[in-house]
């Protein structure tokens, strides 16, 4: 259904085939051999799904992921098949809809773990470090600051639950669910992935401040899954406004962020309707972190 807007909530309806699963973002449909991956323009934040979507968010991050996935494919092998929706033929009602927004991939089986890489202390860890020291079982030297650049990049994994949160583990837990050899390799692998993503936005004057990948199983091949390097999966910081010690503007959902603060709304109960602004204002940043990454 698009709105007035041309901003797309959902997919359902306009795809023949079986919905998989419904993210709060994304929606995925079985084509058999294939996923279709549909990323709307819903937005979320606090784990609740805002409204009305964000026109063109869609387009930005399923861009991003196809953006990073090609450039980095000879690093990493991952799932995209392609993200031409007129391959689709039948398979879709409303191809005009979907063009930008869709990506089909190939199926694994997918690890259940987030592979978290962080090159500098902040959110989830600042908070870890904190309160121990530590991240994820981690020891870093006393006396960081928030936000502050770590001299190596840690990897810092989540165990995926399909109720409620994903949990931080320590390395050793995730060798224990997966096996060590896989363990170390997908350790590799996101470190290295995080190198080359951190290059890439630091020529363009982003900082890569943290990042999420998922990787899954095909056949004995390890293929990187789900979306690479978007606003969504990871934590992008504008340059010019880094610093320590403060609440770094997050580049996409600043927005939305500030007018939730300040909105007497407790994070439970439904959320307040996003005034027209609050999603122009949204939707050009998506824009603009676009234009910035991908220089299109
Ligand atoms: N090629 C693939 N093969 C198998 N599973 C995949 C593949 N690509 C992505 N996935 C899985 O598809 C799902 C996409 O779901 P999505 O991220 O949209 O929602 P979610 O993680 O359930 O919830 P949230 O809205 O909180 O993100 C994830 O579980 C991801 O691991
Ligand atoms: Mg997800």
């Amino acid at each position: 259904m698009a709105t007035q807007t041309g901003a797309l909530s959902t997919a359902e309806g306009m795809v023949r085939a079986p919905l998989l699963h419904k993210g709060k973002v994304r929606e995925l449909y079985d084509l058999g051999e294939h996923l279709l991956i549909v990323v709307t323009d819903r937005i979320s934040a606090f784990d609740h799904v805002l409204d009305p979507p964000v026109p063109d968010k869609g387009r930005v991050l399923n861009g991003l992921s196809a953006f990073w996935f090609q450039h980095s494919a000879e690093l990493q092998p991952n799932h995209v098949v392609h993200t031409d929706v007129n391959r689709l033929g039948d398979l879709v009602k409303e191809p005009e809809k979907l063009t930008g927004r869709i990506m089909v991939t190939r199926k694994a089986k997918r690890i259940d773990i987030e592979c978290v890489v962080r090159g500098y202390i902040t959110g989830g860890g600042w908070r870890q470090y904190r309160a121990t020291g530590t991240v994820n079982g981690i020891s870093l030297p006393s006396g960081l600051r928030k936000n502050e650049q770590l001299a190596q990049p840690i990897f810092t994994p989540a165990g995926k639950n399909d109720v409620g949160h994903d949990e931080d583990i320590p390395f050793e837990e995730m060798a224990r669910r997966i096996g060590p050899g896989l363990a170390e390799e997908l350790r590799e692998r996101s470190l290295r992935l995080y190198e080359f993503g951190r290059r890439s936005c630091a020529e363009k004057g982003i900082i890569l401040a943290d990042c999420k990948f998922e990787f899954g199983l095909i056949g004995e091949n390890i293929i990187l899954i789900d979306e690479l390097f978007t606003p969504d999966s990871s934590r992008f910081w504008a340059e010019e406004k880094y610093g320590l010690d403060m609440e770094i503007d997050s580049m996409d959902k600043e927005p939305v962020r500030r007018f939730l603060a300040e909105s007497d709304w407790d994070q439970n109960s439904p959320p307040p309707r996003l005034p027209d602004s609050v999603v122009a204002d949204t939707s050009s940043r998506y824009r603009e972190i676009y234009r910035l990454l991908t220089e299109k």
